[in-house]
């Protein structure tokens, strides 16, 4: 038996119904080697041992594995257009029961920020998003929903005051926003989405995937739209085949799902 990264992500896959495959494979490898040495274990055996044996390792593991950075409001120009054209056009066509995916929603930054710039145009009754990420830890922490100050430093000043409490050195997000967020695990290689959206949010993780993985996820994300629904994706992304996959382009970063 050959001990090599082969190996290695199958038994990944047997732990945690990750597959390595999807993402692209020189960065993850990077990382895992570089966590593996940290860890002062030498060969990708012993570190399966040890994912196997010590549950805190395994957490800590699946967490490093997903990177899961995230900030409130990130890259603000996007936000100030779903803010001013796409929430608009959105409700003039579905009403204000929307129904919205934050998927890979890391801490929580990403639908709490939804759920705040939604509640400028209809009151947070209204209000549901489903929040999903494959990583149970990160869903944890945006469940308590207490933030540093640089992660909320691009919520707008009124929104800042009517929803952070000062709790210490970190800000808490008030529970009126908590409320309104469903969080789930969720795999966006394995698992089914929801059907009929009328926003899906996407953001920062297509990145890591593979050019085949990706263009699964978004033909998939696709299918999830009710028709003239909209996907919002981040700011290094874009989808090349759009038009076969029936979407058309909004700008840089909304696609919209044709009729
Ligand atoms: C860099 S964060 C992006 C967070 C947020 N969307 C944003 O843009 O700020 C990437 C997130 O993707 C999640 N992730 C990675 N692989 C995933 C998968 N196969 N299915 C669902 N979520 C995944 C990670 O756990 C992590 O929380």
């Amino acid at each position: 038996m050959v001990y090599d990264y082969e190996y290695f992500k199958k038994e990944v896959y047997k732990l945690t119904k990750i597959d390595l495959n999807a993402y692209k494979e020189k960065q993850m490898k990077r990382r895992i080697d570089t966590l593996i040495s940290k860890n002062g274990i030498v060969g990708y055996e012993n570190y399966v041992k040890c994912l196997q044996a010590d549950q805190v390792r395994f957490e800590e593991f699946v967490n490093y594995l997903t990177i899961n950075v995230s900030e409130f409001y990130r890259n603000p120009d996007q936000w100030e257009l779903l803010d001013k054209e796409v929430i608009p056009a959105l409700i003039k066509r579905f009403g204000k029961d929307l129904k919205i995916w934050s998927a890979a929603c890391s801490t929580g930054d990403e639908p709490y920020s939804l759920v705040m710039a939604l509640s400028r145009h209809m009151p947070l009754s209204h209000i549901h998003i489903l929040a999903t990420d494959i990583d149970k830890q990160v869903i944890a922490k945006a469940k308590v929903g207490l933030y540093a100050e640089k992660s909320i430093a691009s919520v707008p000043d009124d929104l800042k005051r009517r929803f952070f409490t000062k709790v210490g050195a970190s800000y808490q997000i008030a529970q009126e926003i908590k409320d309104c967020v469903e969080f789930r695990q969720h795999n966006l290689l394995k698992d089914e989405y929801p059907a009929q959206c009328h926003l899906i949010v996407c953001r920062n993780v297509l990145i890591y995937f593979t050019e085949e993985a990706k263009e699964e996820v978004f033909a998939r994300f696709s299918k999830s739209l009710a028709p003239e629904g909209c996907l919002f994706i981040g700011s290094t992304e874009q989808i090349i085949q759009y038009k076969d996959m029936g979407y058309y382009r909004m700008n840089s970063f909304f696609y919209g799902k044709n009729k």
